[in-house]
């Protein structure tokens, strides 16, 4: 049997990364690991608490006392903050808009790679982010850097927002597609920026099954 890899698939937001790499997962009988929404259960527990989020010991103090977890129910990740699952809450715009600010955090960063390197310690993972290839599994076999361009991106999560009921302005979620990847790749600690040892996908005008068998041709080629 062939040994178990980890794949990292990092990128921008809204590029497509959580869609192609739970579609891998399933293909590849792997467990797939949206790390972005650990980062977004963080903002959550501390908007949920009225912390002041410009205050990092406190946002840090909030992830200290919480229970975080990723759970696999029949295959679809979810996200338990305390016994409760956030699985939905966590894509409120409120929280999109805040998380970039809580992931500059260095210490709710360490504390979340631990977590995550963890889970990917025995292989057999497909792991997205923006850090995944550089810091999270540096070792992985295989590493991917999806793009597209910010328009399509942000079609994409307009699209979302509209079927999972929230409200949705095209043109604002451009902005704050723009706004956040400056802030993503412009922060002191694991800035959001393609390593040299990572393969870069470009996903624009791709439907998501042109993407997969792009990606998939890349996983069996390193078998
Ligand atoms: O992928 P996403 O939009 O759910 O990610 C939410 C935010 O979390 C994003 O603005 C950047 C941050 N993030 C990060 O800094 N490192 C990761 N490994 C994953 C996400």
């Amino acid at each position: 049997m062939q040994k178990k890899k980890c794949i990292a698939i990092d990128g921008p937001a809204a590029a497509g990364k959580s869609t192609i790499a739970k579609k891998l997962a399933e293909k590849l009988d792997y467990i797939y690991i949206d790390t972005g929404a650990m980062y977004r259960a963080v903002t959550y527990a501390a908007l949920q608490q009225g912390v002041d989020l410009s205050d990092e010991e406190a946002v840090f103090a909030i992830l200290k006392q919480s229970k975080l977890e990723l759970k696999h129910i029949a295959g679809v990740q979810k996200v338990f903050l305390n016994e409760k699952d956030i699985s939905t809450e966590i894509r409120s715009p409120e929280v999109t808009h805040f998380v970039s600010q809580v992931a500059s955090y260095l210490s709710v960063r360490e504390r979340l790679v631990d977590l995550q390197r963890e889970l990917g310690r025995n292989g057999g993972v497909v792991m997205d982010g923006r850090d995944i290839g550089s810091t999270v599994l540096p070792f992985a076999e295989i590493k991917i850097f999806m793009i597209a361009s910010v328009q399509e991106r942000a079609q994409r999560r307009h699209l979302e927002n509209i079927e999972k009921g929230f409200a949705s302005n095209l043109r604002e979620i451009e902005k704050e597609i723009e706004k956040r990847d400056w802030l993503d790749s412009t922060r002191e600690h694991s800035p959001l920026c393609p390593c040299l040892d990572s393969i870069k996908v470009d996903t624009t005008g791709k439907t998501p099954d042109e993407v997969l068998h792009e990606i998939y041709q890349i996983v069996i080629s390193k078998d």
